[in-house]
């Protein structure tokens, strides 16, 4: 009984608590508000061959501009770039890896690790006073060796086991290099 009788004695507590909390959030929500527009990820997106993955990679917090944007898809790439040399060293120890697919690997190995530098330098590049110029040399040339990795495997009539990783990564190398120069 007594437990009843203090609900509405409570209620205007309750009822303060309920507007101090709504003001409280309502600040919150204001500082959050960016103090510059926010970057169009959509329409940068739409400017790279894969734009859906372009859009996959980009969250508020990576993308308050072109040059964000373009950093995030570089970093995606370098770590796509270590899965294919994690992936390449896995299957040259297999054993019973016939010597036509070890040698392609071995260019593969060879040719990612060149990736992973340029992407690596083009990252650096995004962040420093390097020249435009030189982060599209960076990019062009892991697309390069991206590609010399691929065709290791078409020379010979064989099909890539990495070619999965290696296509996503030339994806990854192709959309940074379409924000790369729509940074100029
Ligand atoms: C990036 O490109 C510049 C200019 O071509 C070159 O001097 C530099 O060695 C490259 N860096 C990397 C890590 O590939």
């Amino acid at each position: 009984m007594s437990k009843l009788l203090a609900l509405p004695a409570l209620l205007p507590l309750l009822l303060l608590l309920l507007l101090a909390s709504t003001a409280v959030d309502a600040r919150v929500i204001k500082r959050m508000q960016p103090r510059r527009a926010l970057l169009d990820v959509a329409a940068a997106c739409k400017t790279t061959s894969y734009p859906l993955l372009c859009q996959s990679l980009a969250v508020p917090a990576n993308s308050a501009s072109l040059q964000d944007l373009t950093g995030t898809v570089v970093s995606a790439a370098v770590d796509k770039a270590k899965e294919a040399q994690a992936e390449v060293a896995k299957l040259m120890a297999a054993p019973g890896t016939p010597k036509t697919v070890s040698e392609s690997l071995s260019v593969c190995r060879a040719n990612f690790e060149s990736a992973v530098d340029s992407l690596r330098g083009a990252g650096k590049n995004l962040k420093g006073a390097a020249s435009h110029a030189d982060l599209m040399n960076n990019l062009s040339a892991a697309s390069a060796f991206v590609e010399t990795c691929s065709d290791a495997f078409d020379e010979r009539g064989l099909k890539s086991p990495v070619a999965k990783t290696a296509e996503q990564l030339g994806m990854l190398v192709s959309n940074s290099l379409d924000l790369g120069s729509a940074l100029k």
